[in-house]
């Protein structure tokens, strides 16, 4: 029969079919009784942002103006004397942590602004912490910032990144601020070898107690892009995928990652963050460090780029996304909303 073995008239008929009016049997099971309230909502949330694992990233020029980052609209370039300034915000708010790059005034085929005891990182975490004794103060460690070609390493004469020369200079720049009060260094280079480097680096000036934040599983990505104008940290030939991971890549990112524990290092992070949930989640379940994302510049550009035009809700976008982060499995997030997302999470977004 056409119509479920129902008569016209909605009797029980002889094939078993229901009348209409019978009690249908209850549904035991109805997710939706515990989304009911806001009240029932968040108790049976599953994922929460917590402001004490955000991590803002900053920018502090040597020479020039404090000036915003035409591709990172609300994102700025600090002067020295500027940056207790720029981080005021994040710090009123909660955000425990800043994550330092420099942008030197000179840059050499070897990069020597990047360990240069005075250099801009060096001054700029003396001044941070004359402000803020209780900030934790994070240095990245790259080269490329630094170098007139724009590589994360020096060069061979064939114009290939040289890999074990690098090394020596990477342990240079982390020592140079540690000294200077660094917490925590955080080198983005992806030379092979630079944990291990890094750390007896540190270990041999007497500073066993700074922990490295390798990151470990660091994509060749197309949303570094706004960071690079930031930085102007292009590279001016060629380009990273000779040392950053191929996105194609997963089983190559675990990889990584356990060689950077067997180096030494505290905690590990997986960049970019949003294409490479997949990737948070399997490190997570490998390791048991802290594992960090970063929710990087293109990642922010976006966002920023579509809530400018009035297509997407700023906020609920970068809570959703932030979530999303945390729900991956990420324990620390590195996001240039870090300020905004802290007030927020407080006002219980
Ligand atoms: C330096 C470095 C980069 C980023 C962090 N450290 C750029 C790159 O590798 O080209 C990207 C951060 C971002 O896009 O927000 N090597």
């Amino acid at each position: 029969m056409m119509d479920g073995g129902r008569g016209a008239d909605g009797e029980r008929t002889e094939d078993g079919g229901r009348r209409t009016e019978d009690e249908s049997p209850a549904l035991a099971v109805r997710p939706r009784r515990l989304r009911r309230t806001a009240a029932l909502r968040g108790m049976v949330r599953e994922t929460r942002l917590s402001v004490s694992s955000l991590v803002y990233p900053m920018f502090v020029g040597e020479t020039g103006d404090s000036c915003e980052i035409a591709s990172l609209p609300g994102q700025w370039r600090w002067r020295l004397d500027d940056l207790e300034r720029g981080a005021a915000r994040a710090v009123e708010m909660g955000v425990p942590a800043v994550l330092l790059f420099g942008i030197p005034s000179e840059r050499d085929a070897v990069g020597s602004s990047a360990y240069a005891r005075n250099g801009i990182v060096p001054r700029a975490i003396r001044a941070l912490r004359r402000s803020y004794p209780d900030l934790i103060i994070m240095a990245d460690v790259c080269l490329c910032e630094y170098t007139s070609h724009g590589h994360c390493g020096l060069l061979t004469d064939r114009q290939e990144v040289d890999n074990d020369p690098t090394l020596p200079l990477l342990a240079r720049a982390s020592v140079a601020y540690a000294d200077a009060g660094a917490d925590v260094v955080a080198p983005s280079d992806m030379m092979d070898g630079r944990v291990r480097a890094i750390r007896s680096g540190l270990d041999a000036e007497g500073f066993h107690e700074i922990p490295i934040l390798s990151y470990a599983a660091k994509y060749s990505s197309a949303f570094y892009g706004p960071f690079r104008e930031a930085a102007q940290s292009a590279p001016q030939f060629g380009d990273r995928r000779g040392y950053q991971m191929d996105p194609a890549n997963r089983r190559e990112a675990l990889r990584e990652v356990r060689l950077d524990l067997l180096e030494g290092a505290d905690m590990v992070m997986v960049k970019p963050a949003l294409a490479y949930l997949d990737i948070i989640r399997e490190v997570r379940d490998l390791v048991d460090v802290p594992v960090a994302a970063y929710n990087v510049s293109g990642e922010y550009a976006m966002v920023k780029a579509a809530a400018m035009q009035g297509w997407l809700d700023e906020r609920a976008t970068v809570m959703e996304i932030l979530t999303a982060i945390v729900r991956a499995g990420a324990d620390i997030i590195l996001s240039y909303h870090a300020p905004e997302a802290a007030a927020w999470i407080r006002d219980g977004a």
